[in-house]
């Protein structure tokens, strides 16, 4: 069973993948990038070359990310993508955001199914005569679940990589509850190697869904955000399902993680207002993990957490962060 780190844009690029990797070797078998956003006549930009440079991604597997629902665009990204050296791609059919979906890519192609099949042709094609794997990543449909029906009945036509079902509509965005037993139905239907996806947060959690589906692979986006330690051997129990001195390896590797991301920041990123945001918006889901089981822990995290939002500037940052690191 292989374990994927899911794409999360604006949060898992080059330098986050290059440092969960030096602090969790191993941990992943296959990294997914966040969706390339190019386009036909403007192709893929630049700063997107550079995300996924194999000289930027070293020491790891990683598959990069289409969203579009053109077959020229589909074609020359995916050349472009073979030039830079990945012989396998993954295509968005999943994305709920309303620009994305507005433009029919995403999880908007789900709804034309005709013309969701009929891309997916010609996609195949190109990629049979190219030599390129191509996986699907999807959502259960746009608003009904039983939609899910006929999305799988067409997946299961091509010969994909690998089905990857996050087990939410898109009208469920990212919060509504999941909707597993999708998961059985398609182990059941389908001839394709197929990926659970959603709200896997423990090593736990996660043991449980590689026991009731053995032939399935797991990807793990939020869980990984939350508790970037959670499958680490060395950590006893249960993983750690909240972090706290008492569990010192899971402390001690929580921390060294986000120190090595607050350096590679500081030094890739132009200017600290450009660091603290995207640190700003990790810790929406790193702050998850923190243990708040006391009146008194939970007071020092709740103000740690209001002083992160709060900084404007890196020194501020620190300030707010010392609070959890002494936490005990
Ligand atoms: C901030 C954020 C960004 C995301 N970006 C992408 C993306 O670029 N491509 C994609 O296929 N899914 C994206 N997703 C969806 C995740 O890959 C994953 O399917 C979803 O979060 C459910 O898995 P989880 O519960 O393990 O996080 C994103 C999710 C989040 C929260």
């Amino acid at each position: 069973m292989s374990i994927c780190f899911a794409p999360m844009e604006g949060i898992t690029g080059r330098l986050f993948r290059s440092a969960y990797e030096e602090v969790f070797p191993h941990t992943v078998d296959k990294y997914f990038a966040p969706f390339i956003a190019s386009g036909v006549t403007k192709g893929v930009a630049g700063k997107d070359l550079k995300e996924l440079s194999k000289e930027n991604n070293k020491g790891f597997f990683l598959v990069p990310q289409l969203l579009t629902n053109d077959n020229r665009d589909f074609a020359n990204t995916a050349k472009t993508l073979q030039g830079l050296g990945y012989d396998e791609i993954n295509l968005n059919l999943g994305c709920p955001s309303k620009t994305v979906v507005s433009k029919r890519r995403g999880s908007g192609m789900l709804t034309d199914t005709e013309k969701l099949d009929a891309f997916l042709e010609e996609a195949f094609s190109f990629c049979d005569q190219n030599g390129i794997k191509l996986s699907l990543k999807t959502r259960l449909g746009m608003k009904e679940e039983e939609e899910f029906v006929r999305l799988l009945s067409i997946y299961d036509r091509y010969p994909a990589h690998e089905l990857i079902i996050h087990l939410r509509l898109c009208t469920d965005y990212y919060k509504l509850p999941l909707r597993p037993k999708w998961f059985d139905y398609a182990v059941q239907n389908s001839k394709l190697k197929l990926v659970y996806n959603g709200d896997i947060k423990s090593r736990r959690e996660m043991e449980e869904i590689q026991k009731a589906y053995p032939d399935a692979d797991v990807m793990i986006g939020r869980g990984f955000l939350m508790r970037p330690w959670m499958l680490e051997e060395s950590v006893s129990g249960t993983s750690g399902e909240v972090l706290g001195r008492e569990i010192p390896e899971a402390f001690r590797k929580f921390w060294q993680f986000h120190d090595l991301l607050y350096q590679v920041y500081k030094k890739e990123m132009p200017g600290e207002r450009a660091v603290l945001f995207k640190l700003k918006e990790l810790w929406f889901y790193m702050a998850e993990s923190f243990d708040t089981t006391s009146q008194e822990r939970g007071r020092q995290n709740k103000k740690a957490m209001k002083a992160i939002k709060k900084s404007q500037h890196l020194t501020d940052y620190e300030g707010a962060i010392s609070i959890l690191r002494h936490m005990g």
